[in-house]
């Protein structure tokens, strides 16, 4: 098990090139499948959780090739519709393989699948819309079993804009028969990558971005090679670590209209915020207020996905923050670890006070969880003295070269074997 070891309190300067997007290319490595012709994805993240989707590919039958950055998939052999347990354990994204299954096989057999422990992550949403296509369902001993004798396009609202609900009905009413009208979809930009790499593919779906989405199936679809968008999330990991080390850091490929209210709330810190294109930089003197309010939502609100890391960047602000997440019930589970730093919060149900103190120290962490694990080391830059990281396999399944990209800036870390 590696640890990072982090000497707080060096500014970060310079640009961060951003990787493209986990949460836009695991559903594509789900709609590979689709086709038996050749799919190219490029600049394809060396992170585990993309590398776990090649792996599930490949158990399916499918030939997997990285070269360099870029994948090819060949899933014309293709021929088994079950995922082995201890792949679908480790990776939540393995749910998005019963739609793309559903559409190749007319079967599906997975186990309920894992993934980051923030909270129950149900997935009762997914199976139901399944049924509106007509998908018969069957769940015992920690399986779900899914078939059709054909898949037909129906009406469905989904009750809450699920990310992976909304990316399972694109997949499985692709090919069905006749229009699907998909009522209360999420409208997060990964859904509208995964519209514009299956309309390259040949498919019929207008309407990702906005919360009705008509999809008109096609009969087939075709190979393609596709450039994945920019991860915001990544983008907006290495702002707010800007933000608390201090200096200026620009990231390039991300849209700012993409990182909407994290800009909004990094210059309520008092942040100079500058954007153009796909550039965004961060200016911060290190001395910071705190937000008054943060309550994470579904896009465009404040992503659960940077929660962590701005409750990082408030534990060392002036004033008091109150931060509420709404989407996943047990988000705060970096909390022990801040306060191990020096940190001040409470947390009382779905809501965290934070009472900001002049300076985080630095200590010896454990990391529970991707974003949880970017708080820590948010934090560990902005401390006085040594921090050390450990248990990297969190970070390592969603920041590619994390630690040259923030050597690059200047920081002082290194990587070690424990
Ligand atoms: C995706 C992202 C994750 C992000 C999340 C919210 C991927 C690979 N992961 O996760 O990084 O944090 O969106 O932006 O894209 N829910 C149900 N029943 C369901 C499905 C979801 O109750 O069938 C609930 C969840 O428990 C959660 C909320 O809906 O409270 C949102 O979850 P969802 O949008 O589905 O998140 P994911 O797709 O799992």
């Amino acid at each position: 098990m590696d640890k990072l070891l982090i000497t707080g309190g060096e500014r970060l300067f310079g640009s961060v090139k951003v990787s493209a997007a986990k949460n836009a290319v695991l559903p594509l490595f789900a709609a590979s499948v689709l086709t038996e012709e050749r799919v190219t994805i490029r600049g394809v993240p060396k992170i585990t959780d993309a590398l776990c989707m090649a792996q599930i590919l490949r158990e399916l039958g499918a030939e997997v090739t990285f070269t360099g950055g870029d994948v090819t998939i060949d899933s014309a052999s293709s021929c088994s519709h079950e995922i082995p347990p201890s792949l679908t354990r480790e990776l939540r994204s393995s749910v998005f393989m019963l739609g793309s299954l559903l559409t190749r096989f007319r079967r599906a057999l997975i186990a309920y699948p894992g993934g980051c422990d923030i909270g129950l992550r149900p997935i009762d949403m997914h199976l139901q819309a399944l049924r509106r296509l007509g998908v018969t369902i069957d769940e015992h001993d920690g399986y779900i079993f899914c078939k059709c004798d054909c898949l037909k396009g129906a009406d469905i609202s989904l009750d809450f804009p699920s990310v992976g609900a909304t990316e399972n009905v694109l997949l499985a009413a692709v090919k069905a028969e006749g229009r699907t009208v998909l009522r209360g979809a999420a409208r997060e930009p990964e859904i509208v990558d995964l519209q514009n790499f299956l309309n390259a593919m040949g498919a019929k779906i207008a309407g990702a971005g906005g919360d009705v989405i008509v999809i008109d199936g096609v009969k087939r679809l075709s190979g393609v090679d596709y450039t994945p968008m920019k991860d915001r999330i990544e983008a907006g990991t290495y702002l707010i670590m800007g933000a608390a080390a201090g200096g200026e850091v620009e990231t390039e490929g991300v849209f700012p209209e993409n990182l909407g209210l994290l800009l909004h709330k990094l210059r309520e810190n008092g942040c100079k915020i500058g954007a153009k294109n796909d550039k965004i930089r961060v200016e911060s003197s290190g001395k910071l207020r705190a937000n008054r309010r943060i309550e994470t939502m579904p896009f465009p609100g404040f992503p659960t996905d940077l929660q962590a890391q701005a409750a990082a960047l408030n534990s060392g602000a002036e004033g008091s923050a109150l931060i509420t997440e709404n989407l996943f019930e047990t988000r705060f589970k970096y909390v022990p670890e801040l306060k191990k730093m020096g940190a001040d919060i409470e947390v009382k149900g779905r809501t965290a006070l934070i009472r900001g103190v002049p300076r985080l120290h630095g200590a010896s962490l454990l990391a529970g969880d991707l974003r949880g694990a970017a708080a820590l080391v948010v934090a560990a830059l902005g401390a006085e003295g040594v921090s050390e990281v450990l248990d990297l396999t969190h970070l390592d399944r969603g920041y590619e070269d994390l630690v040259s990209k923030l050597k690059k800036l200047g920081a002082k870390l290194r990587r070690v074997r424990v």
